[in-house]
């Protein structure tokens, strides 16, 4: 048996976090520029694992890696093969802990790898069970979109309990992408979220359903081709995410300098407390522009991402 590859991307939640948890919609975007490749190869012995945070047995793997463990015992018992003698090496392009998605898009290449080595046709609907085994050990309670993300090339349109809908994304121009260098928070987020709810209910509800009609509005401006607009929509709704209290002072500035830089519009991304932010611009200049400031602003990675059709070959 020779070498097979898996691919997967990460993710950026465009608009819509925390209010999607009260039954708003939400809008995630295929983050093609930050790309994972996991390749397997055959191994003497126990399986092995090389990646950016553990080199070893992946038997001795430490407890974060559970999931993706739990992912690689399911394929191979239902494939009647042994999960010794893999060696299984994980290239990541994409942070993890930052709300990208980094976990589901492991195990989405995981899983792809690990068909194309036993030459075994995988359907849409499998991958996402054995990425779902992951991510119940990683997650705990996932929604599910990073699973359906981390593996189309739409945006998706998503409301809990109902079927993701790939939406076409007509906007042209980039979205540059910034990682604060601080883990996000996501848990501790949604649950002071949820103590707003009980204490000051009418307010928090008006928030969630303000940002509830900001995704959208952002959906309509995403099909045709309102960039201007849709920038404003997201600074609006990095406001509304500071009034549910589940930004921090590093987004706050890192939205701040894309702002003044000149950016169509900059909001936090995913959880908050941590993690990145996103801003928009109207050229790769632009762009380049805004992640030099915000670097010097202290982000510690940025990305340049192009939207619309360039972002289609
Ligand atoms: O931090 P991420 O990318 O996992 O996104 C969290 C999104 C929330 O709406 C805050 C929570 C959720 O479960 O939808």
């Amino acid at each position: 048996k020779n070498v097979a590859k898996g691919t997967a991307h990460g993710k950026i939640i465009l608009i819509g976090e925390h209010a999607v948890v009260y039954n708003m919609p939400a809008i995630a975007l295929p983050f093609t520029t930050a790309t994972i490749t996991v390749e397997v190869s055959p191994y003497q012995g126990k399986s092995y694992l090389e990646s950016a945070c553990y080199c070893g047995s992946l038997d001795q793997a430490p407890g974060d890696l559970a999931g993706l463990q739990a992912c690689l015992t399911a394929v191979c018992a239902d494939l009647d093969q042994s999960s010794d003698h893999l060696y299984i090496k994980v290239d990541s392009m994409i942070p993890a802990e930052r709300g990208m998605g980094s976990s589901a898009a492991v195990a989405t290449a995981l899983v792809k790898a690990l068909f194309h080595y036993f030459q075994v046709d995988l359907s849409s609907e499998a991958l996402s069970a054995y990425v779902e085994i992951a991510e119940k050990i990683t997650h705990g309670k996932p929604s599910g979109l990073d699973a359906t993300v981390v593996n189309s090339i739409a945006p998706v349109y998503f409301k809990r309990n109902q079927l993701p809908k790939a939406i076409p994304l007509n906007v042209d121009g980039y979205l540059i992408a910034a990682d604060t260098g601080i883990k996000g928070h996501t848990k501790e987020a949604v649950g002071d979220v949820a103590k707003l709810v009980e204490t000051a209910k009418v307010q928090t509800m008006d928030i969630v359903h303000h940002l509830g009609q900001l995704t959208h509005q952002a959906k309509k401006a995403i099909m045709t081709n309102n960039l201007p607009g849709l920038g404003e929509i997201l600074n609006q709704s990095h406001q509304l995410l500071k009034d549910l209290t589940v930004s921090n002072p590093k987004l706050d500035q890192l939205v701040q300098a894309a702002q003044d830089a000149g950016a169509c519009g900059a909001k936090l991304t995913g959880g908050g407390r941590g993690g990145c932010m996103i801003a928009l611009a109207q050229s790769n200049q632009d762009a380049s522009n805004i992640a030099q400031k915000l670097e010097k602003a202290g982000a510690i990675e940025t990305w340049i991402h192009p939207l619309g059709e360039a972002n289609h070959d």
